[in-house]
C-alpha cells in the first residue's frame, strides 16, 4: 500500500522547536518522529511511501534517504511554495497510485490502517476520512456524519456548546487518485476547507471511519510531551518505531548513573550520558544522547534533547531544552518553558514559567 505523508508545515506552534529542524524529526524518546511512523506505516503493509516538503526539505532527506534503512521506500517531492495539505497532494499526484492513504506529518496513532482501507473499499468510497473523539472539539474540524457513517457535514472549529459530536477529522485519509481530478494545480488548496466540502457538494461517496485508538497531533510544546509521556506510560505502543524495546524506561549505551543520584517514574536516557552524585530523576524524563547532569540537579516531567549540560544544583521542572544547550549552575526551569538548541543560560537564573528562549541565544 502507499501513503502520501504532508510534511511540508513551519510547525510554527512548535516553535522555537522548530527553528532548525522540521515538525517530522523532532525527537520522540530519542527517534525522529518520522521514523516512529515509518515503522508503524511497514507494520500495516505500508511501504511506499511519499512525502511533500516545503520547510527546511533537506533535514528529511538528508537523514532518511531513499528509505532502505527503514523497510520503506521513499520518495520526495517538492514544494516551492506551501500549496496547503490538499494542494501538496496534487502536486505529487504524478507518483500516486489509483488509491493511497494520506497522513497529516504530525499525527502520532496506532489506528488499524487496514480495517479503515477494507471499510473504504467495501463503501465504494471516493475519500475515507479516520475520525477520533476529543473532549473538547471547538479547537477542530468536526465531521458530521449519518448512521451508515456518510459524512454529511464539516464544521470547522465550532463553538462547545454547538458541536452536535465530539469526533474531530483525524488527519488520516484514503483517497481515490480522481479526486484530485477537482483540484487546481499550483494553487494553495485545503483538505477541510476546500476538497472535502466539494466532493460533498458534487454528492460523491465521502465517509468517515470513527475510531478509539490511540490519537495525538504533537504540535504544540504540551501535546509534544505529552505524546513521550504517554508512551513511557504504555499507551499507543504500536506506533512506536520498534514497540518491543523503544518505549522501555531505562539507560542507553555508557551512560552512567551515580550510586547517590535517584531515579523515580518512567525515565529514558540516551547514550553516553552522566547523571552526577545527589542528582534526583523525576519521571516522566527523556533525555537524549551525551547529556551531563552534574552534582545536585534535579529534572521532574521534562524533555531534553541530545548534547544539554544541565549545571550544579539546577532545578528543571515541566519544561523542554533543545539540543547544543547548556543551563548554568542553580537555575530555575519552570512549567512550559521551551529551549531551542543552543541556548546557554547563565548561573542562578530564573526562567519563569512558559518562556520561550530562541535558538543561540544567552540569557
Ligand atoms: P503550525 O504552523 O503549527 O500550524 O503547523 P503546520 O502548518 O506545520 O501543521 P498543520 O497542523 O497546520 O498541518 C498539518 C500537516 O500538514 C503538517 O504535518 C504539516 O507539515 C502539513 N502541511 C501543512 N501545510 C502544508 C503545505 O502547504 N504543504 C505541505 N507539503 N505540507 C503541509
Amino acid at each position: 500500500m502507499q501513503a502520501l505523508l504532508l510534511v511540508g508545515g513551519e510547525g510554527t506552534r512548535l516553535r522555537p522547536l522548530t527553528c532548525k529542524t522540521v515538525k517530522a524529526m523532532v525527537p520522540i524518546l530519542n527517534r525522529p518522529f518520522l521514523e516512529h511512523l515509518f515503522g508503524y506505516l511497514a507494520r500495516h503493509g505500508v511501504d511506499d511511501i511519499v512525502l511533500t516538503l516545503c520547510y527546511m526539505p533537506d533535514r528529511i532527506e538528508s537523514y532518511f534517504g531513499r528509505g532502505g534503512g527503514h523497510g520503506v521506500k521513499l520518495t520526495y517531492v517538492m514544494e516551492e511554495s506551501p500549496l496547503g495539505t490538499a494542494g501538496a497532494v496534487k502536486n505529487a499526484e504524478r507518483y500516486l497510485k489509483e488509491r493511497f492513504f494520506v497522513f497529516n506529518g504530525d499525527i502520532f496513532t496506532d489506528l488499524d490502517l487496514g480495517a479503515m482501507m477494507a471499510f473504504h473499499r467495501e463503501r465504494g468510497a471516493k475519500a475515507t476520512i479516520a475520525l477520533t473523539p476529543v473532549e473538547d472539539p471547538s479547537a477542530y474540524g468536526v465531521v458530521e456524519t449519518g448512521a451508515d457513517r456518510r459524512v454529511k457535514r464539516f464544521v470547522e472549529k465550532p463553538k462547545r456548546e454547538e458541536a452536535t459530536t465530539n469526533l474531530i477529522n483525524a488527519g488520516t485519509y484514503v483517497l481515490e487518485r480522481d479526486v484530485l481530478e477537482g483540484v487546481p494545480p499550483n494553487t494553495r488548496y485545503m483538505f477541510e476547507h476546500h476538497l472535502f466540502p466539494g466532493l460533498l457538494q458534487n454528492d460523491q461517496p465521502v465517509y468517515a471511519f470513527p475510531s478509539d485508538a490511540y490519537w495525538i497531533d504533537i504540535g504544540t510544546p504540551q501535546k509534544y510531551c505529552q505524546v513521550q509521556y504517554d508512551l513511557l506510560q504504555g499507551k499507543g505502543q504500536s506506533s512506536l518505531a520498534s514497540p518491543a524495546k523503544d518505549g522501555r524506561p531505562g539507560f542507553g549505551a555508557r551512560s552512567s548513573l551515580h550510586a547517590t543520584a535517584s531515579v523515580e517514574g518512567a525515565v529514558v536516557v540516551g547514550d553516553d550520558c552522566s547523571v552526577g552524585p545527589h542528582v534526583r530523576l523525576r519521571g516522566p524524563v527523556v533525555m537524549g544522547n551525551n547529556c551531563r547532569i552534574l552534582e545536585g540537579a534535579a529534572i521532574e516531567s521534562s524533555v531534553i534533547w541530545n548534547n544539554v549540560t544541565v549545571g550544579r544544583n539546577a532545578w528543571l521542572e515541566g519544561c523542554i531544552v533543545g539540543s547544543n544547550s547548556s543551563i548554568g549552575e542553580g537555575c530555575s526551569v519552570g512549567q512550559g518553558v521551551v529551549m531551542g538548541e543552543g541556548v546557554t543560560v547563565g548561573n542562578g537564573i530564573r526562567l519563569e514559567p512558559g518562556r520561550k528562549v530562541w535558538p543561540d541565544t544567552s540569557v
